[in-house]
């Protein structure tokens, strides 16, 4: 049970501190594994919270032990003047680790910004090191350059950086050592992702998912793979590093190896639902309350005796999941 008022813990007793907030549905990516080419449908902008209410939603369950925060999407740098919701957030005391998620498109000329507005680090996402593939899993020619865009987030002190990528078969598998040497190099966590099939995967299949075990084994004939603790605040993932490596890396396997049972986070969507497992259906409304003036944290004390135990993609009981840059992954 948890206590009212006192603690942010959900029926299962897991100990919530970890916020993810979704500032807007949007993306100017069309990422394959993600998003179809056409037909998404947005939400109106008046049904965003403002960045005002996103920190009074904040600022209200701060207290119960919120102790991270990540901003997420969509793409959260399409929204305007994000650094402005930075600051916000910075300045509410509680929280001691914020965090960005991005595509990376616009860190060549945010980054430097959004520090100085108080972001601690970035992950970002990277499917390919090579411009040209990098466009084509994205669906858009915007002339990207990932490896440009990591190099100006650690520039600006954007870390420690997570690089995030989706392996897909035939896509970019032949890339995975060169991933991996990105952790000698640099101290980053590079974190390698099997394909979930939520969302609209277009022609992509379960042939497309490259199994963990083969990534082990691949990157071990690099040098030999020892465990390793990975970055602070672990979630989902499990890192190991290449001999010398400054970073590490890391293995999400949300299909083969639940980890539910650790789950430290909540979501809170860009029209102001509080979601408390990434898949299923577990949400409530906290934009209503919150316009009318009424208090949050009995409701989301509410929500919380509800989070799930374990999240119900194996046996796909939830039906038509969305995408995840409509949940804010
Ligand atoms: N499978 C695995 N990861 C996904 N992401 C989005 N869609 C999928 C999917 N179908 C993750 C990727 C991406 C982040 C925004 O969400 O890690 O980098
Ligand atoms: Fe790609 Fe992320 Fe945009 Fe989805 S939300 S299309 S994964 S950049």
């Amino acid at each position: 049970m948890s206590t009212p008022g006192r603690s942010f813990t959900d029926g299962q007793g897991r100990r919530i501190e970890y916020l993810r907030i979704s500032v807007t549905d949007r993306c100017n990516f069309r990422c394959r594994y993600c998003l179809p080419t056409s037909g998404v449908t947005w939400l109106p902008r008046e049904e965003l919270l403002t960045y005002e209410e996103i920190a009074e939603v904040v600022r209200q369950v701060a207290p119960l032990g919120l102790r991270r925060i990540r901003i997420t999407g969509g793409e959260p740098t399409i929204r305007p003047d994000l650094e402005r919701l930075i600051a916000l957030l910075r300045a509410e005391s509680h929280v001691d680790d914020l965090s960005l998620s991005t595509n990376g498109v616009h860190l060549p000329r945010v980054a430097a910004r959004y520090r100085a507005a108080g972001l601690d680090r970035v992950n970002m996402s990277a499917d390919s090191l090579d411009p040209a593939r990098a466009a084509r899993i994205a669906r858009r020619d915007v002339g990207f350059d990932p490896l440009r865009s990591l190099l100006a987030a650690e520039a600006a002190g954007l870390g420690p950086i997570k690089v995030n990528v989706v392996l897909l078969r035939g896509v970019n598998d032949d890339e995975i050592e060169e991933f991996a040497r990105l952790t000698l190099a640099h101290d980053w966590h590079v974190r390698f992702i099997e394909l979930m099939p939520v969302g609209d995967l277009s022609d992509l299949t379960e042939r497309h998912i490259v199994p963990t075990p083969e990534v082990i084994g691949r990157i071990s004939r690099l040098g030999a793979l020892s465990p390793a603790a990975g970055p602070a605040g672990n979630g989902p993932a499990r890192y190991m590093q290449l001999p010398r490596g400054r970073g590490t890396i890391g293995f999400i396997t949300p299909m083969t190896h639940t980890y539910c049972a650790s789950c430290n986070r909540v979501r809170l969507t860009a029209d102001g639902r509080l979601r408390t497992c990434l898949f299923g259906t577990h949400e409530v409304d906290l934009r209503t309350p919150l316009r009318a003036g009424i208090p949050l944290v009995p409701m989301i004390h509410a929500a919380l005796e509800d989070k799930p135990r374990e999240h119900e993609l194996l046996s796909l009981r939830t039906g038509g999941l969305r995408a995840l840059s409509q949940v804010g992954g």
